[in-house]
């Protein structure tokens, strides 16, 4: 059930389609390169793009600018002991600021870093320390049917093979992202969380939680674990995050604010650690890289990210805009994740070969035909690997309802009717850096 109403808005049209087809030829076929105002639904991304509530808005206002000893870090220090269970906090500009302090506290050349998926940024830190980033997801995370409830999960199975294989000195840490994003936002069990946690401590490793989606991790783990159908969402998220060691964290995504992240930890070490590290990379330690109206935003953000009225509405919208899009035919990875719906480009295009990212035409189409934006996540944006060709619809937090999902699942129609005659694409031009290509790269349809 819906619980909110807006009172602030913001004006969207649909251009026409003569100036979408336009918009998307000079953006090179790259909808990164689309200006927001030519965009009629944007699904890019959940991250910093939701709605903030009118208490995060008066918090703004009311945020303390000091550089040293802001009451708005006090307020996000008191904020994550409450929700989360941790009393340090290093504050960092967004996940990867956080992701880089930690990281970087923690690993040295040569480490191997076991995660159920890394994502992107993840996986690009840990590289960058010369440490070795492998993922450990359960087998049904690649079968975009399996009905099973935590295809988020972690398999111990892999990770003891990689320890057996690597000798445990070389992996200092080990990390669960939840819910997991590169497995379609599939949620990970807390019986999961605490064998992971028990794995550590058997090879004497760090258990990180990569916490970006712990609120809507934890209403899923209400409503598929059995023993915690009686809990709430906000009891699951504490028991859950408190296996932890560290927790990195975005406050874009469930601290439900468009900027800002932090490491907490409950250790002194790995508090001190990260603090210098933060001082050199992020800002002093109460601001790190943060204004304090958004420090004082994502107080308030991170408390209201575990209502439980708040984030079952959060995945009953997912849910929705997963059931229209089959509605109209679109074949789609189930059960729907936390944060988005993620479409199956290969089944969409069966005549495009992987060389011809039928993601990344699947993601045009959306454009021209319904002003619809989302992003490739299959052989465009991670090249040389063997991921399925997934399109990504992510909705940003209490921002769209219902008609803006039937007017994406109309858009999924028109696409679908004119499937048989899509051409593929190549790329024109491209960055040096060939992992972060989906960015900027330009492309050309594949004329045949
Ligand atoms: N970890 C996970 C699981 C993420 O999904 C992200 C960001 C980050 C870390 C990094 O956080 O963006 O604040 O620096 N995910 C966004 C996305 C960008 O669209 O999925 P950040």
């Amino acid at each position: 059930m819906v619980t909110y109403k807006a009172r602030m808005v913001e004006r969207i049209s649909l251009p026409s389609r003569e100036y979408r087809e336009r918009a998307l030829e000079q953006a090179g076929y790259n909808v990164f390169n689309l200006a927001s105002e030519d965009v009629f639904v944007d699904l890019l991304t959940d991250s910093g793009t939701g709605t903030m509530s009118e208490a995060q808005w008066a918090a703004l206002v009311r945020g303390d600018e000091a550089y040293a000893g802001s009451s708005s870090f006090d307020a996000l220090e008191s904020a994550v002991a409450d929700v989360m269970g941790f009393s340090h906090v290093v504050p960092a500009h967004q996940g990867r600021g956080a992701e880089n302090v930690l990281y970087g506290s923690l690993l040295e050349e040569g480490d191997v870093v076991l995660n159920n998926t890394h994502f992107d940024t993840t996986r690009a830190h840990v590289a960058n320390q010369g440490a070795d980033p492998v993922d450990c997801p359960v087998e049904e995370a690649r079968d975009p049917d399996s009905p099973a409830p935590f295809k988020g999960d972690f398999s111990l199975e892999r990770a003891r093979a990689v320890v057996e294989e690597v000798g445990r000195e070389r992996v200092p840490v080990v990390v669960q992202t939840i819910t997991n994003n590169s497995a379609a936002g599939q949620p990970v069990s807390v019986e999961n969380t605490r064998q992971v946690r028990a794995f550590a401590d058997e090879i004497g490793a760090t258990f990180v939680i990569d916490a970006c989606r712990f609120a809507e991790n934890a209403a899923f783990v209400r409503e598929r674990e059995a023993d915690y159908a009686d809990a709430s969402v906000a009891e699951i998220a504490r028991e859950q995050l408190g296996y932890a060691d560290a927790l990195v964290m975005s406050g874009k995504k469930d601290g439900l604010a468009n900027a800002g992240g932090f490491v907490a930890t409950n250790d002194d070490l790995i508090y001190e650690q990260c603090k210098q590290r933060a001082i050199l990379y992020e800002g002093f330690p109460t601001y790190g890289g943060m204004a304090g109206r958004d420090l004082a935003a994502l107080a308030v953000g991170l408390r209201e990210a575990v209502e439980d009225a708040y984030v079952e509405d959060r995945l009953e919208q997912v849910r929705l805009l997963g059931d229209l899009l089959v509605d109209a035919g679109m074949p789609i990875y189930e059960p729907t994740g936390g944060h988005a719906v993620y479409l199956d480009a290969e089944a969409v295009f069966p005549q495009l070969p992987a060389e011809q990212f039928p993601g990344q035409a699947l993601v045009c189409e959306l454009y021209r035909e319904g002003g619809v934006r989302g992003v490739e996540l299959g052989s465009f944006a991670f090249p040389g690997t063997d991921r399925p060709e997934l399109v990504r619809l992510a909705l940003p937090r209490r921002t769209y309802g219902r008609e803006h999902f039937e007017h994406v699942a109309d858009t999924a129609t028109a696409v679908l009717e004119k499937r048989e005659t899509v051409s593929g694409l190549r790329i024109e031009t491209e960055p040096e850096i060939p992992e972060l290509r989906h960015f900027t790269a330009e492309l050309e349809p594949v004329r045949s």
